[in-house]
């Protein structure tokens, strides 16, 4: 397995980006910028986004693991990679998501603790409405996790 930071061509990842941010416009708000990590153990299999919120704090803004490749630990090993990779920079690392209690276990198995919740953030950010394992996506549920 191999974890490399990617700088150039960030959109030939964007049908993995998709799975975890379906409206490609709010991709385009965080990926020019942001530090985009892929994981390969072969072929590609997961990507994830980062983005500095202040000198303390970064966001985890975007992380998938193609379909069938979920549940061998590629998610989880990008988590900690970046963890680590961030660790002399920021104190916190955050991540938003929706209410979703499967995304949720995810996270807290990675060691993320629960943070605080934007109403409605979903509804009004996005053109339409969205729906991940039969729930709407209403509220963004952020998390957080010491470095
Ligand atoms: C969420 C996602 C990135 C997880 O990636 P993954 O590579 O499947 O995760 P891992 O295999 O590393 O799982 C890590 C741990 O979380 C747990 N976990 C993963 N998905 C889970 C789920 N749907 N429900 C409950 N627990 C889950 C695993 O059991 C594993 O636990 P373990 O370490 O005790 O074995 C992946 O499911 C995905 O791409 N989903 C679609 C995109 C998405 O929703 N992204 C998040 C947007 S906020």
């Amino acid at each position: 397995m191999r974890i490399e930071k990617v700088t150039s061509n960030k959109k030939q990842f964007l049908d993995l980006l998709l799975m975890a941010d379906e409206q490609e416009e709010m991709i385009d708000k965080y990926l020019p910028d942001g530090d985009l990590f892929a994981l390969y153990d072969d072929d590609l299999k997961s990507v994830c986004v980062v983005v500095p919120v202040n000198s303390e704090t970064c966001e985890l803004k975007n992380i998938a693991t193609y379909q069938q490749y979920q549940g061998k630990g590629y998610g989880k090993a990008l988590i900690q990679f970046i963890s680590n990779y961030y660790k002399n920079d920021f104190k916190t690392m955050v991540v938003g998501t929706g209410d979703i209690p499967s995304i949720l276990s995810f996270y807290e198995n990675c060691g993320f603790e629960n943070s605080h919740r934007v109403k409605n953030f979903f509804t009004d950010n996005y053109d339409h409405l969205m729906f991940e394992d039969g729930i709407q996506l209403v509220d963004m549920v952020y998390l957080k996790k010491t470095m």
